[in-house]
């Protein structure tokens, strides 16, 4: 199939999923600098990124082999394109026309029955990404998180009340704090009650963990986000129910009344929705948090640079977290146009693959990209919320926002802190932390 019958296909009916076909043909040798193995994605972010370097500087768009381990293999996958200089993955995200989302995000190969619970307008090209995107994205306009902004400095108060003045002055940090402000905040919006909550954020979290040993416990990877994905369009079933019978001013009930070209939203759309926003809205602020607390460890004068002005600091400041810690790993898009990228020749059905983290690390665009900076000038041009195009973080505000209200308190009422040593989550998608020690000096 050629590009120009591709996109007959597409016109013919703009909603249909038309698969291409991934291809061999016209490919060079799988690049030996390899970002695709398990041994690689279970290396800490400071190792990948001496191979990112190296790729950024000898082969920025690198042919690579299929992902090892993929979750549903498929003996036909040639392999990926992967991306790692910032202004090729602002290229490619920019044009969606060429590289479309509609046939699958991840990097790994997952099980369509997954997708399908999970991704929402995620994974959906235009036009009806943006007919759905549209509907929630009212909520997350900087106009409404401001108007939320009190309600977020309250429960940012009350979280860090729960162990500030403790007198061991230890905690774990990802369960006492990190996951917190997310998941209360997400689910406020939402419409999730109290008992709802903690599974709500548990199974978002399993969502993102499929390749991590200790998630899985001896269950396959596809078993295991079924059951949490399932698990999460159960929890949004009893919402849907819940508002039907009582509307109130939350975004289910929002979308429960909301239609799309005439029609209303099945209960199963919804449901994705839910998922979708769930993963999306909690574990990566979740782990921006546990990174910056560590990375505000090993750079204690950026921290006491930050105190003598956060209120005239801290936007900047944290666009530098976003920078440095760039929860969000890879996303990927498929070809169906052919292109050029990085000198490469790109045919319909490749899939490209965006790796994140490296073009946040591109001396091209930050000086001294190793060093966390938080005066850095042109921090904000980083992608951690993607390079740009119509799939650029909805939340984005919103994280901003949990993250200032968390950071003032953090730094305000206990601002000697250090975090330990943090466990990592096994995964080529979620830059995340399962645990991390917090030790700090009590508030009196
Ligand atoms: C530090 C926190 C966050 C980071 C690093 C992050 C990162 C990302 C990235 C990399 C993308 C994909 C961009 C692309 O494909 O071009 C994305 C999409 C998205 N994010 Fe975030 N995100 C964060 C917080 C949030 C929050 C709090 C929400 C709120 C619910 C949210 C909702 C979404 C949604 C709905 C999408 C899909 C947008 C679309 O496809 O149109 N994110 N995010």
């Amino acid at each position: 199939m050629t590009a120009t019958d591709f996109d007959l296909e597409m016109q013919a009916d703009p909603d249909e999923i038309v698969m291409i076909p991934a291809t061999a043909e016209r490919k060079p040798d799988h690049y030996p600098v390899d970002v695709a193995s398990k041994v690689f994605w279970a290396q800490t972010s400071e190792e990948r990124e001496k191979t990112f370097e190296v790729l950024r500087r000898e082969q920025p768009v690198s042919w690579q082999r299929p992902v090892d381990d993929a979750v549903t293999p498929d003996p036909d996958d040639p392999g990926f394109w992967a991306v790692v200089k910032h202004s090729d993955i602002v290229k490619v995200s920019r044009d969606n026309d060429t590289f479309i989302s509609g046939q699958g995000v991840l990097f790994d190969l997952l099980p369509p029955i997954f997708l399908e619970l999970t991704q929402s307008f995620l994974a959906m090209d235009n036009p009806k990404h943006d007919r759905l995107r549209k509907l929630v994205a009212s909520a997350f306009t900087p106009k409404q998180v401001k108007l939320i902004e009190e309600k977020i400095r309250t429960a940012a108060r009350e979280i860090v009340d729960g162990f500030a003045s403790e007198p061991s002055g230890e905690i774990e940090f990802v369960e006492r704090c990190a996951e917190q402000l997310p998941t209360r905040i997400f689910c406020d919006i939402m419409g999730v009650p109290e008992h709802l909550r903690l599974s709500t954020a548990r199974n978002a979290a399993d969502i993102v963990a499929w390749a991590d040993p200790e998630t899985l416990a001896g269950r396959l990877a596809d078993e295991v986000q079924i059951e949490a994905a399932t698990n999460l369009h159960d929890i949004a079933a009893e919402l849907i129910e819940a508002k039907r019978a009582e509307p109130a001013n939350d975004l289910i009930t929002a979308l429960i009344n909301a239609e799309v070209d005439g029609q209303a939203l099945d209960d199963f759309e919804i449901g994705a929705f839910f998922v979708l926003m769930a993963v999306a809205g909690t574990d990566t602020t979740k782990h921006t948090s546990s990174l910056t607390v560590r990375a505000m460890t090993h750079f204690p004068e950026q921290r006491q640079w930050l105190m003598e002005d956060f209120d005239g600091r801290i936007n900047n400041a944290i666009e530098e977290f976003i920078r440095f810690a760039s929860p969000v790993m890879t996303f990927r898009r498929t070809a169906v146009a052919e292109t050029e990228i990085g000198g490469q020749t790109i045919i319909p059905g490749d899939k490209v693959v965006l790796l994140y983290p490296s073009g946040c690390m591109d001396s091209e665009v930050f000086d001294e990209p190793h060093k966390f900076d938080l005066s850095r000038e042109n921090a904000r041009d980083h992608v951690g919320f993607g390079g740009g195009g119509v799939h650029f973080c909805l939340g984005n505000q919103l994280a901003k926002s949990m993250l200032r209200a968390l950071f003032r308190e953090l730094l305000t009422r206990i601002p000697e802190f250090e975090a330990g040593e943090p466990e990592l989550l096994g995964t080529n998608f979620m830059r995340g932390v399962k645990r991390m020690p917090f030790r700090f000096v009590p508030e009196k």
